[in-house]
């Protein structure tokens, strides 16, 4: 069957589960890991007591596969989030798994569901989702014996369905997403469902994220809903540094890369107070992240004050890093890097 027989409008996607053919599972019991395999993508049968549904023993990551040009398949750095899958694992007493089967089932899912990687030109890609829970039946605070590792994919169109334009975003005066100490440099699962409620909120009055503050003096800028933040200040690439409350993005760790090497740029990671961004000194802001790729940032909000960028145009140096990140991971700029993984 040829990708046109799906009847799926590759060219108008959006970030919504699309369902694929194969998803991959693999149980591990009597401490060790089973050898996985693909199965038809479908539900799962979990006991009431499964120490996901009660603790959120769970940890998940987000990666894509794209086609370039001339037809070929590539993931951009998966080795990273197979680290952070395991990093993410220990810090909730979750077994590890080797990070050469974390790939190669990957692979496999991605292969197996080719026909669903959205065509080059659609600037579309195909999303993966491998997740680790909790399966084990528990009723006390203590870590499952057997978990579940899955991973499943579906076509999500490019995060500029409106073009490459700024977003406007409001500073939480009220929520946190991390503390020190806590999960956030993590992919907990547990992590996200507080951002929810912070996330409809500003989206009622007219914002399309929130930028969250540090938990302790509700001063230094923390992330943006799930993408990092990056601003321009004194013609240096300034972003948070990473404390331990911040997820360690493999698009930041990259866009750092380039600035420095590509820009040749300053890069600075230090506590950004949130009325920095307000200066005249702030010239660009945006955010960056596997779904958010570079999301330039229009405008940013705290209380009555609004500073706009560039006409909510997207600034010069945010423009070069996306022409720079986006050509590397579609293939149009020759990888100097080796992020590129092509699977066929
Ligand atoms: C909370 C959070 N911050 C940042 C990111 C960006 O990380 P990455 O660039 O690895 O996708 C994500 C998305 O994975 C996220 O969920």
């Amino acid at each position: 069957m040829q990708a046109n027989d799906l009847d799926i409008d590759f060219y108008n996607l959006g970030f919504e589960l699309i369902h694929t053919e194969w998803m991959y599972i693999s149980d591990y019991k009597d401490n060790k890991w089973d050898n996985g395999e693909l199965i038809s993508f479908g539900s799962i049968e979990i006991s009431p007591a499964a120490n996901i549904l009660s603790y959120g023993q769970g940890i998940f990551e987000g990666m894509k596969a794209l086609r370039s040009k001339n037809n070929q398949i590539m993931l951009f750095r998966p080795m990273e989030n197979a680290k952070r899958f395991n990093k993410s694992a220990n810090r909730v007493a979750m077994p590890y798994i080797d990070e050469n089967k974390f790939l190669s089932a990957v692979k496999k899912v991605v292969l197996a569901n080719k026909r669903f990687i959205p065509p080059y030109d659609s600037g579309g890609a195909l999303y993966i989702r491998p997740m680790m829970i909790g399966s084990g039946p528990m009723l006390g605070v203590a870590p499952a014996k057997e978990f579940k590792m899955i991973i499943f994919c579906s076509p999500v169109g490019p995060y500029f369905s409106t073009g490459f334009k700024g977003i406007d975003l409001l500073i939480s005066k009220k929520y946190t997403r991390s503390s020190q100490g806590g999960t956030g440099f993590s992919k907990m699962c547990g992590n996200y469902a507080g951002t929810m409620k912070p996330a409809i909120e500003a989206k009622k009055q007219g914002y399309a994220q929130v930028i969250y503050l540090d938990s302790v003096h509700m001063k230094y800028i923390n992330e943006v809903g799930a993408a990092n933040f990056c601003a321009i200040i004194n013609g240096k690439l300034v972003t948070p540094k990473l404390d331990g409350t911040i997820l360690e993005g493999i698009t930041l760790k990259s866009v750092l890369e380039l600035t420095k090497k590509k820009l040749d740029m300053k890069v600075e990671e230090r506590n950004i107070f949130y009325e920095e961004l307000f200066d005249k000194n702030c010239t660009e802001a945006f955010c960056t992240g596997t779904a958010a790729v570079i999301t330039p940032i229009g405008s940013i909000t705290y209380g009555n004050n609004t500073r706009i960028y560039n006409n909510k145009q997207p600034g010069e140096i945010t423009a070069k890093l996306y022409d720079l990140l986006t050509g590397i991971q579609r293939m149009d700029i020759k990888d100097v890097y080796n992020w590129i993984e092509i699977l066929e």
